[in-house]
């Protein structure tokens, strides 16, 4: 057997998609020496990762892409066929987006287990790193069968469910080096290829957690609604703090210090956004509505976390001085480190502002791009490449996104450009003593205003 998992390790990966999920995988596989070929539908995305180039901004990838590419470790191509033919082990993380009624669209995984069955001529391992509700492993391997039947061939497989959990911004790091890697698997051989295909990943002696695959299923899954519970509940009690003059930022210390609650995912702040909360959050909800068990906690987690947004967006227009016409926003992305900005709270306020009639002057280190095409290049939305440039006859700036030049701001600056010295800080990242200091009206989130 070990020999046979040798020959395995050398052999090559496919991963379909390379969007944040695939490519990072499929680059940090390359990165420990194996052989991996990433397939996409997107032409734009395969022209330029062929030429070198990330399509996503996510720290440490351009390097690492570009050195495996020359080292012939990895390629990139819209050939399906090939791909599945010359490989044993096939990454699934394409996309799974919510559909209209919250429940995770699955079509893009069921599209690519067909084109496998479809290819096939012989074993393969099919592993999901998508995102998927619980029971998927069994829709995957019906796919599979029922296309296998109707080719009228009978060649083996397994269907294995490895959910990612890599953090945007910090993805390569958590690829290469995971705290955990959960396999639901049920077979010993699709058991022995993972473990030893993720052998050089836990050098540092972190597990490799080996379980049934709806329960690895429902690990990603219980793992977002958790972080995601965290952060809502810490958000309410910022708007209790708030009316009783008490400090978030000081309770969080309190509370972090508590080996039992740990300092993590307990920021108070304008709620949590990007790809995967509000869409995991909302189709595990949907998935217990299905099976007749509604989950009430999440469905509270779910309405915080959009009346936290609401509430700060009330919070600016309260506070703005009459006559205000033109707002500076610092930073669109959902959170700092990433481009990514897909349920990005920010988007919201601007859209908010620019309803309003306003002028929104906005800034982001690496996300601009993704915004303006968001926004449609709308003629009231103006993009800076330097955030003072966005301070330029503001009448307030509002922070929903904590990048870290955003931490020690030159205020004398910010105070000659400004039109009038507000600021609305959605993360809590200067203290409030300090802020009024410098000569600002500030307001945050759960402190004494
Ligand atoms: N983004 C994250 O931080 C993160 C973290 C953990 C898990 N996930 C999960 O991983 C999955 C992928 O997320 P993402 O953010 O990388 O998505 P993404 O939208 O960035 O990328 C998906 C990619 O799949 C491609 N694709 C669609 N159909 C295809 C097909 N038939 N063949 C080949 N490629 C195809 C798309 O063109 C796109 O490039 C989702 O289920 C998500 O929930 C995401």
């Amino acid at each position: 057997m070990q020999q046979q998992l040798f020959k395995l390790y050398l052999m090559r990966i496919t991963v379909f998609g390379t969007g944040y999920v695939g490519l990072v995988t499929g680059v940090c596989f390359a990165e420990m020496g194996n052989n991996v070929t990433c397939v996409d539908v997107d032409q734009n995305k395969l022209k330029t990762l062929r030429e070198g180039k990330s399509p996503i901004f996510e720290p440490g990838l351009d390097s690492l892409l570009v050195s495996n590419i020359k080292a012939n470790r990895i390629t990139f191509t819209d050939d399906a066929v090939s791909s599945i033919n010359n490989t044993d082990i096939i990454f699934i993380a394409v996309g799974t987006p919510p559909k209209d009624d919250g429940t995770a669209d699955i079509q893009f995984v069921l599209n690519v287990a067909e084109t496998i069955a479809k290819t096939m001529t012989e074993y393969k391992l099919v592993v999901t790193k998508s995102t998927v509700p619980v029971g998927t492993f069994k829709k995957i391997k019906e796919t599979i069968d029922r296309t296998l039947k109707a080719r009228g061939v009978s060649h083996g497989f397994d269907v294995a469910s490895n959910p990612e959990f890599l953090r945007e911004g910090c993805a390569i790091e958590d690829c290469l080096k995971p705290n955990r890697v959960v396999i639901g698997v049920e077979s010993q051989k699709a058991q022995e290829i993972l473990t030893y295909l993720y052998e050089p990943f836990l050098k540092n002696g972190n597990p490799i957690l080996a379980m049934d695959p709806a329960s690895s299923e429902m690990t990603k899954y219980a793992a977002n609604a958790m972080l995601a519970a965290k952060i809502s509940l810490m958000n309410e009690f910022s708007r209790v703090c708030e009316k009783l003059g008490a400090d978030i930022e000081a309770v969080r210390k309190g509370i972090g210090s508590d080996y039992r609650i740990g300092p993590h995912f307990i920021y108070a702040g304008v709620g949590y956004g990007g790809s995967c909360f509000p869409k995991d959050v909302s189709a595990l909800i949907r998935s217990g509505r299905e099976i007749n068990e509604e989950l009430h906690i999440l469905s509270a987690v779910e309405k915080t976390n959009q009346l936290q947004r609401q509430k700060f967006i009330e919070t600016v227009s309260k506070n703005l001085n009459p006559g205000s016409k033109c707002i500076a926003v610092w930073g669109v992305s959902f959170k700092p480190g990433t481009d990514d900005i897909r349920e990005a709270p920010a988007l919201d306020i601007i859209q908010h502002f620019v309803d309003q009639k306003y002028l929104v002057q906005v800034y982001d280190p690496v996300a601009a791009e993704n915004a303006k095409n968001y926004f449609n290049n709308h003629p009231s939305i103006k993009f800076f490449d330097d955030q003072y440039e966005a301070l330029k006859s503001a009448d307030a700036l509002v922070i929903p996104t904590e990048w870290k030049s955003f931490r020690e701001p030159d205020f004398t600056k910010m105070k000659s450009l400004m039109n009038h010295h507000l600021i609305f800080d959605g993360r809590n990242i200067y203290s409030p003593k300090y802020i009024r200091q410098q000569g600002f009206k500030y307001h945050s989130i759960g402190r004494p205003q």
